[in-house]
């Protein structure tokens, strides 16, 4: 087996003749800023996964229910920063413009951080749909009146993918078209489990791209990577740009 050191040298090799690397995060790249993981410890909210609260049928069984969940989470998030796997990418795209982020995450954490092309395949948490206009809207109370309102009297949702639901095409598509064109792709912290998203990198290797996985374990996409390297994304990933 490889030493860390080599893997280090190898994948900036592959880096520096790259011509447009992607990123493909989740849950596990906000980790180390204290966001527990959807599949890890800490992932369950009073006993329920997020597939039993995160769906259409949950929120219109009990709305009250899922807004608790997302108030939660949202109380969470408002105390986190970004962490150094996050900058670590904000530096990445200084030496590649193009440079794209494709995550699963709602957090933001991207953003905040000053990354500054990020797909956000599920959405944001810290924005509003309202159900009976469209309107969608910022909001950032913390916590968030439960149901909130619409000012034109229509139920608020959390503007996020849930499971069932359709993601935004224009996102999904932009997506699709980074993992097609590009020649790198980074797979860091998913369980690689959530379609489509899982299926970001394994479409990249069939175009031809070289993928690296940083994930401490093991999943279902590892298979097709041609690195694996089991260290936490805010200690190695900083180490590989060099900051
Ligand atoms: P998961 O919770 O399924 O997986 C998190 C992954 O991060 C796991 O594979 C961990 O091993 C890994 N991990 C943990 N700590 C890490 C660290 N410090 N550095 C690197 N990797 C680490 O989260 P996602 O794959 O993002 O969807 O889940 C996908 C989707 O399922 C989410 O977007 C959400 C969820 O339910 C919706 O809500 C629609």
């Amino acid at each position: 087996m490889q030493d860390l050191s080599s893997t280090i040298e190898e994948i900036r090799g592959r880096l520096e003749n790259s011509r447009m690397p992607v990123v493909l995060s989740g849950a596990g790249i906000s980790a180390e800023s204290g966001v527990p993981t959807f599949r890890g410890a800490g992932g369950l909210w009073k006993n329920m996964r997020a597939e039993d609260l995160a769906t259409p049928e949950a929120f219109e069984r009990d709305p009250v229910l899922v807004w608790e969940f997302y108030d939660y989470r949202r109380r969470v998030l408002a105390g986190v920063r970004p962490n150094p796997a996050h900058y670590a990418l904000v530096r990445l795209a200084e030496r590649f413009k193009d440079l794209t982020i494709i995550t699963q995450n709602v957090d933001g954490l991207h953003s905040l951080a000053g990354s500054p092309k990020v797909l956000e395949l599920h959405g944001n948490i810290w924005r509003t749909r309202c159900l009976g206009c469209g309107r969608v809207e910022e909001n950032r109370d913390v916590p968030i009146t439960i149901p909130p309102r619409c000012a034109c009297g229509g139920m608020l949702r959390p503007d996020v993918v849930w499971f069932g639901e359709a993601l935004p095409a224009d996102v999904i598509e932009a997506a699709f078209e980074a993992a097609d064109r590009t020649d790198f792709m980074f797979v860091v912290g998913t369980s690689g489990v959530v379609q489509p998203a899982a299926s970001l990198a394994p479409r990249a290797k069939a175009n031809g791209a070289y993928l690296v996985e940083i994930n401490p374990d093991a999943t279902p996409i590892s298979t097709v990577m041609d690195v694996v390297v089991k260290e936490k994304a805010g200690e190695f990933l900083p180490r590989l740009v060099g900051i």
